[in-house]
């Protein structure tokens, strides 16, 4: 019988050169959007999909998130006795249950391949999910998010799960990029991927989008894999080798990403994500035409 996908690898490693100066001190997985930080509404994500375990693959000078992670007993106090019982409450639902994290570091910023394989011990001999943090998604039609409809995926192939999205032809060369297959439309067979094409020579425009399921035999094919773009162990060059022994499909997510780690990325995620809030999308939006008006 296929083995249920309890665990996620959240690899928050990445210096985020991108988003600098935000990032000297604080990791970019740290930043908010809207008032959560990009790392919470990933694990948001992964816990909606039945996620039981969550493990970080992080580098120096990025221990708060591992305080995010645990309890603020001098915050929670306070604010138990100033009966601010609903964000007492709200702080309460994010705790992940003792025992259900996992923190490892990833030495030096190898690449995510390398960073994945970080944590093989701690995954063992089990499929398991990965999310790419600085990637938030919004769902589309259907309600699960995108790790959910991987899993979705993988409960009904097997092998190996990418999620998809289309990008413009002009950015393809900024992506992970597979070849289509056999199509069934929401899913796929992968029949090929590259990392970064150059541009002009991409084989579909569908990109990599941040979040995988993916078999344990991928560890032992990450610990030998050559550096590839960019000179860092690239995951897309591990997942390239392992199809040839196993399936890959691919899931064309219906919702929406948004890469938080790029300026306007980060910024776009925050007007999206703040228009899917009930309670903060009138007076937001109240503020955008002001701002739109002026200008
Ligand atoms: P990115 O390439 O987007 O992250 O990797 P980065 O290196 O932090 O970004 P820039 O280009 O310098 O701004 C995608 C994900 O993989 C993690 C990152 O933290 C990010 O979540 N990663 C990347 C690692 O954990 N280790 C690495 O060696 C590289």
């Amino acid at each position: 019988m296929q083995k249920r996908i309890r665990k996620a690898v959240f690899p928050v490693a990445g210096l985020g050169t991108r988003v600098l100066p935000a990032t000297k001190t604080i990791p970019k997985e740290m930043l908010t959007v809207v008032d959560r930080p990009v790392l919470q509404h990933c694990v948001d994500e992964a816990r909606e999909a039945g996620i039981e375990h969550f493990v970080f693959v992080t580098g120096r000078n990025k221990g708060v998130i591992e305080d995010h992670f645990d309890m603020a007993y001098e915050m929670e106090d306070m604010l138990q006795k100033r009966g601010k019982t609903k964000e007492y409450a709200a702080l309460m639902a994010d705790l992940p249950a003792a025992g259900a994290t996992s923190f490892t570091r990833q030495q030096a910023p190898l690449g995510l391949g390398h960073a994945i394989w970080c944590a093989r011990d701690i995954i063992g001999d089990e499929p398991f999910a990965v999310l790419l943090p600085d990637m938030i998604t919004l769902p589309g039609e259907r309600k699960s998010r995108c790790i959910g409809q991987c899993i979705e995926a993988f409960e009904k192939h097997g092998g190996n799960i990418i999620a998809v999205e289309e990008v413009p032809a002009s950015e393809t060369h900024l992506y992970g990029v597979v070849s289509v297959g056999d199509d069934h439309g929401h899913t796929f067979g992968i029949s090929g991927m590259v990392e970064k094409p150059p541009q002009g020579t991409s084989p579909s425009n569908l990109i990599i989008s941040g979040r995988y399921v993916l078999t344990p035999e991928i560890f032992k094919i990450l610990e030998t894999v050559e550096k590839g773009a960019g000179g860092e162990i690239q995951l897309t060059d591990g997942m390239k080798i392992l199809s040839q022994h196993q399936a890959f499909h691919g899931v064309r997510f219906d919702g929406k990403t948004y890469d938080t780690g790029s300026k306007l990325g980060f910024l776009a995620a925050n007007v999206a994500f703040a228009m899917a809030r009930p309670d903060i999308a009138p007076g937001f939006l109240a503020e955008l035409k002001k701002i739109i008006g002026s200008l």
